[in-house]
């Protein structure tokens, strides 16, 4: 919040309001971590100005940008400035019920709200009969690869990045030139759509995700997901790093995921009252057991070891603590991570199928001999590529057929 308040008053101190005498300024945070700001400019028509929150959103907007996680606000005066009904309608065009806005001015006090109690009832785009045009990312995806429809998606886990190499006729599109899509942080992930065959099958790989821990929100994982569907994927794979907790499970053991316990504490669909999917989601069968079983079969078939188990999603960035491990066991977690889960969520209220496969990169805190770390995973996780590389090759032709 600090870094947007401050965002905000050096907007604030260019604006232009030689009528009103009311500078404002305004700035927001997005799905891909970055800041924009503006400030308010009036001219000799006033009161028909530009307000600071729509100047921010224009730059947004301009910058291929989507999605408003936080705002603030800042008004000349002492009391907090709040947006008018106007802007709390433009931002409600890029933000959900849950997003934060910060209000302050020239005083210390900072009031926050969300755009829900701000705006109760918003129109949507909805109301305007669009609810089904496409997101700009299937857009741009369709004009790189014109034909491109539908086929299988796997999302590549930390170090399961090299997987997309094997791709035949490849066709690599950086995230940055996907709106709305999350431009990674962590080393591991490079962000990149490749779209391409895998043992005859089309597939579209995503090289990179967020992670909740990078502190952009669940819900940043919701305009990926949603441009598979608008691309019309129907199945999704996601693959992931993750610490195991049975002995029997070492570094590089691949493991379908049956089940998941959510322990992240959040979920994508916050806020999001039924807007993407039904408002209470079941997911009672959250993880295709169809599609699970066809991948078993092919592994057997294949002679590759795939066990089965049950994945518990942390919010990290820390690795676990030797107790929350042992409680864990007790829960029923067979392996822990920290991502899968905003996906799987998103996928079904997507309507996507789902298939999620988990790879060790090493023993979860407090089995393994030594201490955790990031590195460790990464080079495991390379070193497991091969193994899921033969898995997918193995199993997409069923999963396709
Ligand atoms: N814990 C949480 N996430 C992980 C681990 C772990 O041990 N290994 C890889 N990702």
């Amino acid at each position: 919040m600090k870094e947007l308040l401050e965002a905000a008053r050096r907007a604030r101190e260019r604006a232009y309001a030689p009528y009103s005498g009311f500078a404002v300024g305004a700035a927001l945070r997005t799905a891909s971590g970055r800041l924009y700001a503006g400030c308010n400019v009036e001219n000799a028509a006033y009161p028909e100005g530009l307000c600071a929150e729509a100047a921010a959103i224009a730059a947004m907007v301009a910058a291929g940008e989507r999605e408003i996680l936080e705002m603030a606000i800042l008004g000349s005066g002492a009391e907090p400035c709040a947006p008018c009904g106007g802007c709390r309608q433009k931002i409600a065009e890029f933000a959900d019920a849950e997003t934060r806005i910060h209000m302050a001015g020239t005083e210390e006090t900072v009031v926050t709200a969300t755009l829900g109690e701000l705006l109760p009832h918003r129109f949507a785009l909805r109301d305007a009969g669009r609810e089904n045009a496409p997101p700009e990312a299937a857009a741009v995806v369709r004009a790189r690869a014109p034909g491109w429809n539908g086929g299988v998606a796997l999302l590549l886990g930390s170090g399961l990045g090299g997987i997309a190499a094997a791709l035949e006729e490849a066709v690599a599109i950086p995230y940055a030139e996907l709106p709305g899509f999350p431009e990674p942080t962590v080393p591991g992930h490079a962000g990149e759509l490749v779209l391409g065959r895998l043992a005859g099958v089309p597939l579209l790989c995503l090289r990179g995700r967020v992670h909740l821990y990078e502190g952009r929100g669940a819900a940043a994982v919701l305009p990926m997901i949603r441009s598979l569907r608008e691309l019309g994927c129907t199945l999704l794979i996601v693959t992931n790093a993750a610490g195991s907790l049975r002995c029997d499970l070492g570094p590089g053991a691949l493991v379908l995921v049956r089940d998941h316990l959510n322990m992240q504490g959040t979920n994508p669909l916050l806020g999001l009252r039924g807007e993407t999917g039904p408002p209470f989601l079941d997911l009672s069968a959250l993880y295709d057991a169809g599609a699970g079983d066809r991948m078993l079969e092919a592994a057997a078939e294949a002679g590759i070891p795939l066990a089965t188990g049950i994945y518990l999603a942390t919010l990290g960035p820390c690795f676990e603590t030797p107790a929350e491990i042992r409680a864990f066991r007790v829960l029923g977690a067979d392996v822990v991570g920290m991502s899968l889960v905003p996906e799987a969520i998103a996928a079904r209220a997507c309507g996507l199928r789902l298939v999620a496969l988990s790879v060790v990169t090493n023993l979860a805190a407090g089995l393994a001999p030594a201490p955790l770390s990031h590195e460790e995973t990464l080079a495991a996780g390379e070193a497991a590529g091969e193994g899921l590389l033969a898995l997918l090759r193995a199993a997409l032709p069923r999963l396709a057929g």
